[in-house]
């Protein structure tokens, strides 16, 4: 099965470095950032897990739980993690699941076969409190993830769930928005009552709303 934008984020129970955990109950009301990572002692990966823990007060001011998972055991998780601590000046204190037998990888799609039999793609599902995927990035094994466009992306779904906006190209909180076409002109006098930028009746700016 493949996942989609609004599917149900498929619910599991697996080892982490933080002991066993329902995926479900972890998330609670949060949401949820789930990235897979090829293989433990590996090097892209090992900057990327240590940014990320470097992120965390960001994630965590925004409501997001960050889940990893990496196809070895518990064991190789935590002495990689003493080597992430000495390299990249963080320990990762998230959970990272540990999926030797790949169960979570095959239920999340994260094994694309034709780039690699055995480690995972790097994915990416980013998760409302509904547990709904909302959205998923994948990148290959050679290519480290920019964890700063996932805060963005999460920026984004958290501000347009809000008001009847859309973020364009390359936008960063606090730049201009866009007004969802879906809103008449008559509706957007009322939501946005300062005016906005008109360039087509279809590309109307505003400032971001609070
Ligand atoms: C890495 O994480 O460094 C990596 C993993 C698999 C293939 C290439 C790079």
């Amino acid at each position: 099965m493949t996942l989609q934008i609004g599917d149900s984020a498929p619910d599991f129970t697996a080892n982490t470095t933080s002991g066993s955990i329902r995926f479900h109950d972890w998330l609670g009301a949060s949401w949820g950032v789930l990235f897979s990572h090829p293989k433990d002692f590996t090097p892209v990966c090992t900057t990327e897990l240590g940014y990320t823990e470097k992120l965390r007060p960001k994630f965590e001011q925004r409501g997001v739980k960050v889940i990893g998972l990496s196809v070895d055991a518990v064991g190789d998780h935590e002495r990689w993690a003493d080597d992430i601590e000495a390299t990249q000046g963080a320990r990762p204190r998230f959970p990272i699941i540990a999926d030797a037998d790949r169960t979570v990888a095959n239920l999340y799609g994260m094994l694309h076969p034709k780039a690699d039999t055995t480690m995972t793609v790097r994915s990416v599902f980013i998760i409302d409190p509904n547990k709904k995927i909302r959205a998923m990035i994948v990148y290959p094994a050679s290519t480290g993830r920019n964890f700063d466009e996932i805060l963005r992306v999460i920026d984004s779904l958290q501000l347009t769930d809000k008001h009847k906006v859309a973020t364009p190209v390359n936008w960063q909180p606090g730049d201009d928005v866009i007004i969802v076409p879906s809103v008449s002109n008559e509706d957007a006098r009322k939501l946005f009552p300062q005016g906005w930028n008109e360039q087509r009746p279809y590309l109307r700016t505003v400032k971001q709303p609070a």
